[in-house]
């Protein structure tokens, strides 16, 4: 069967509302069987049964784990490789914005970082196999335009203990998952998989609950906020490029790359740093050392450490 035509298994997280649930929406129409997942059990449930009565699709199934906790990340990872034998697009959606004060987890992580940055780095390395079981799966990961809003990487700090404000822990999460993203394409190919592949979207300022844990503690963004009204859009306007990076036959290959609009969107150099993305991942990889299976995931595989940077 025309790849274009089959009916996938595709896992969005962050699905229980704005741009997730959207692009579960535009998924489920398309006729795949969906994984929606939510970190609250009645809001998943709710949205879920939302999507199936709007398009008649039958196969939208609940899931539920909070992914600021890597423990849960694992678990999640574990409920669905025991419910589904492959899985053909992994949408890293699910994102969070918080307070001028900075919070950890209860493991001890910032908590823009853990969810926004640590979690798809160790969702995507846990469902690699059964991705890798596809005939062709995609993943595809939100960040934002607001990386660039972050300023200066700091590789020393990279959990902002000493720098922490709520736009840069916002904006370089987004830019550090970015950044993970191209390497997992990186390692991919160096691995020579050429059955997965890696991209990241910006969805445009959408109206969401996105900013609402935000201003609710830092509430000098509400003004900043009215005065960007007249350039936000609907949550399904900003789901489309998901959706389009999702599932559409015309980037179908496409690997490696940052798209918004629906369009490959250019990036300037200055955003791009080879020895960041390897901090980064080493980071992540030891953040999440205890989670990590072992050739099975990328964080260990080819050289068998964690610092491997395909030779170009
Ligand atoms: N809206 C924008 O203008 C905009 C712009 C650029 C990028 N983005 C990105 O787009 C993505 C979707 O955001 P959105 O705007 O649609 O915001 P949203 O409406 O707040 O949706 C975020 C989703 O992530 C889930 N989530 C948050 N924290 C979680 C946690 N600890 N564990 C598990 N799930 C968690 C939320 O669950 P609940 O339903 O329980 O809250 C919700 O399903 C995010 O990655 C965001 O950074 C948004």
């Amino acid at each position: 069967m025309n790849d274009a035509h089959r009916s996938k298994i595709i896992l969005v997280t962050g699905a229980s509302s704005g741009i997730g649930k959207r692009t579960a929406l535009a998924l489920a129409a398309q006729g795949h069987v969906i994984i929606m997942h939510g970190r609250n059990p009645r809001k998943t449930r709710e949205a879920r049964d939302w999507v199936v009565e709007r398009t008649g699709n039958r196969n939208v199934h609940a899931r539920v784990a909070d992914l600021s906790l890597m423990s849960e990340v694992a678990r999640f990872a574990d409920d669905i490789a025991a419910s589904f034998d492959h899985l053909d697009v992994l949408v890293n959606n699910a994102g969070g914005q918080f307070g001028s004060v900075r919070e950890t987890t209860a493991e001890g992580h910032e908590k823009t970082f853990a969810i926004n940055t640590l979690a798809p780095f160790l969702l995507t390395n846990l469902l690699l196999p059964l991705l890798e079981r596809s005939p062709s799966a995609r993943i595809v990961t939100v960040a934002s335009e607001s990386y660039r809003q972050g300023g200066r990487p700091i590789l020393d700090d990279i959990e902002l203990e000493r720098s922490y404000s709520m736009p840069r822990a916002y904006g370089l999460s987004k830019l550090y998952v970015w950044w993970l993203m191209r390497q997992f394409d990186a390692r991919l190919k160096a691995d020579g998989v050429r059955n997965v592949t890696v991209n990241t979207v910006e969805p445009g300022s959408a109206v969401t609950a996105l900013q609402r844990e935000s201003i609710r503690k830092s509430l000098w963004m509400l003004p900043l906020l009215i005065l960007w009204l007249p350039f936000i859009r609907t949550a399904a306007h900003g789901a489309r490029t998901s959706v389009l990076m999702a599932t559409d036959p015309s980037v179908e290959g496409v690997s490696g790359e940052f798209w918004g609009n629906g369009r490959r969107k250019r990036i300037s150099a200055k955003w791009l740093s080879e020895e960041g993305e390897r901090r980064i991942w080493d980071y992540c990889a030891h953040a999440c050392a205890p989670y990590l299976g072992e050739a099975s995931t990328l964080a260990g595989r080819g050289t068998g450490e964690t610092g491997l940077w395909p030779e170009s």
